[in-house]
């Protein structure tokens, strides 16, 4: 019998019915780098989740793996070339949250930019308020540019929606991607343009990250790339943390150097730079760009799906790479 070792909280019963006949271990708790350690070694597969260390040494210790059923779009937390030496095959679960993980980060522009969550902690917390014209201004949409870090499934879904609200997007990619899409959501908007990563952040109001993380990518949005965005824009991320040097974002949002940000993600999970917490114009969420219920249902179906193919001697559905 197959044996699968489920890394962390899972939909255990839709693990089980797309791996009937295995023998599943773990799925109720976040397994600890020495539980995992101890249980990679027996391991056919793992389903996994995007905070393992699944590095070098950790894969070193499977003696019969087979695969890696990551349940999530990013990989950076697998060694993907160990595991390729070791014959093990890493999939992920794209094209099944990226609409998911749009809607989180357009709603977390939408709470920077019209300071949603500053208003509502006003009102919860009893302030005195009556309508006011010049009470909690904020940035419309309307008009406003939107500069996409990393065009792909996600990015290209949350500039459909930008250009629904009327947003001009821009995007860095290593190559020209099909905007017609985008463009076709709302003909009134500036054509879709690729443009490099400097004109971007000195021309965008809006700065969305949505790149996987990599050695390039470490840092992406660094000191220079905040002094370079104008004081007025707004930087969103639900790709992840290490794309932003978060120490840097303190910095540059202490001194005024842009107007606030919409965090999903952070460098040290579940950790965040002490001074965020008290910035009125940081939105802080905990990670939950595709934390819907029927979206996490098809990741997890994908994933477990990933696996059943491997151990049945068949190609992964959506290996990486
Ligand atoms: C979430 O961050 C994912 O990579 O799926």
């Amino acid at each position: 019998m197959k044996r699968i070792v489920v890394t962390a909280p899972q939909l255990t019963d839709i693990v089980a019915r797309e791996l009937d006949g295995c023998e599943i271990i773990g799925g109720g708790h976040a397994m600890t780098r020495e539980e995992l350690a101890e249980q990679i070694v027996e391991a056919d597969a793992l389903l996994s989740s995007l905070s393992d260390p699944l590095d070098a040494d950790i894969l070193a210790r499977a003696t019969k793996l087979e695969v890696i059923g990551q349940c999530a779009a990013g990989f950076n937390n697998i060694d993907v070339d160990a595991a390729r030496d070791r014959g093990i095959v890493v999939t992920t679960t794209p094209g099944v949250l990226h609409e998911t993980t749009a809607d989180l980060a357009f709603g977390l522009m939408l709470m920077v930019t019209r300071r949603l969550g500053e208003a509502e902690r006003y009102v919860r917390a009893k302030q005195p308020w009556h309508y006011d014209h010049t009470f909690m201004l904020g940035m419309g949409l309307q008009g406003a540019t939107l500069g996409i870090i990393g065009l792909g499934q996600i990015g290209e879904a949350m500039a459909r929606r930008a250009a629904a609200f009327g947003m001009d997007v821009v995007y860095t990619a290593r190559h020209d991607k099909d905007a017609s899409a985008i463009d076709a959501t709302n003909p009134s908007t500036a054509p879709t343009r690729r443009v490099e990563l400097d004109e971007l952040l000195r021309t965008s109001d809006v700065v969305s990250v949505h790149c996987p993380l990599t050695e390039q990518t470490r840092h992406i949005i660094d000191a220079g790339a905040l002094a370079a965005m104008k004081s007025t824009a707004y930087l969103v991320n639900t790709a992840r943390g290490a794309c932003v040097d978060e120490k840097a974002l303190v910095t540059a949002l202490r001194n005024g150097e842009i107007a606030g940000a919409g965090l999903d993600v952070y460098e040290n999970e579940p950790d965040i730079e002490p001074e965020l917490y008290d910035m009125d114009n940081v939105v802080l969420l905990p990670h939950i760009g595709s934390a819907a219920r029927r979206t996490r249902e098809k990741m997890t179906e994908l994933a477990a799906r990933n696996i059943a193919a491997v151990l049945g001697g068949k190609d992964a559905l959506t290996p990486v790479g």
